[in-house]
């Protein structure tokens, strides 16, 4: 078998989309947190993703970039891979990017410090070029581990490259940003919400208005039920 088929196989398996067809009741309740256990859990995750070989992104970046915010949070933000400020920092989202995001959340009276954030890949790209594919395959078994640990009531993936790690690569972000979604990552269901990147945003400020309608969906959810952050 040629070595794509292989790769398309796989991600389908990883996806579970056998759980969309079957009759058996999904597990919609999110485990409670034990923190102790999450912390480990986390470590134990950033430990497996350091330790990838054979990664030209790797090899390129100064850091890896795990995650930032409370590992206790209802709200869990995936975006697509850090920048170079990130890649400096060690931390996602704190270049202009991320400063748009903290406005964003601010605009919805969400300080960043209460949502936990992570990206689909957790390097540098070269010359910060969209991951590949195959790098999106790669990463994104990391990304479903890491949901899984975390373990949020609601799932915010911004941008195209977050969407294809969870939905694959049909979709097109200007057609699914709006909507709810549900994501089974290892037999539970992730309530998912598409939107803009803050780094689409700043290229095109004219689709700053979809993402404000976005942003108000996101809050009426959060307050429909009862999340605190
Ligand atoms: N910084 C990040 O951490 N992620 C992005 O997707 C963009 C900038």
């Amino acid at each position: 078998m040629v070595n794509k088929e292989i790769l398309n196989q796989e991600f389908i398996k990883s996806i579970e989309s056998e759980y969309i067809f079957n009759n058996a009741p999904i597990n919609r309740f999110n485990k409670k947190h034990d923190s102790n256990e999450t912390f480990k859990e986390l470590t134990q995750l950033k430990d497996k993703i350091k330790s990838i070989e054979d990664c030209e992104l790797k090899k390129f970046s100064k850091n890896m970039v795990f995650s930032d915010g409370s590992h206790k949070s209802s709200l869990m933000i995936v975006g697509e891979g850090p920048g170079d400020t990130d890649d400096t920092q060690g931390k996602p989202f704190v270049g202009d990017a991320g400063i748009l995001l903290n406005k964003m959340l601010n605009a919805i009276n969400i300080k960043r410090e209460n949502v936990y954030i992570t990206n689909v890949i957790n390097y540098k790209t070269p010359n910060n070029r969209r991951p590949e594919s195959s790098e999106i395959k790669r990463y994104s078994v990391f990304l479903r581990e890491h949901i899984s640990i975390i373990s949020p009531k609601i799932l915010i993936l911004m941008g195209s490259t977050a969407m294809e790690a969870l939905l694959g690569q049909r979709l097109k972000i200007s057609k699914e940003r709006g909507r709810w979604k549900e994501v089974i990552i290892n037999k539970k269901t992730f309530l998912t919400f598409l939107t803009f990147h803050p780094a689409y945003l700043l290229r095109q400020p004219d689709q700053k208005k979809f993402s404000w309608e976005d942003l108000k969906i996101i809050r009426k959810k959060i307050d429909e039920l009862k999340i605190k952050l």
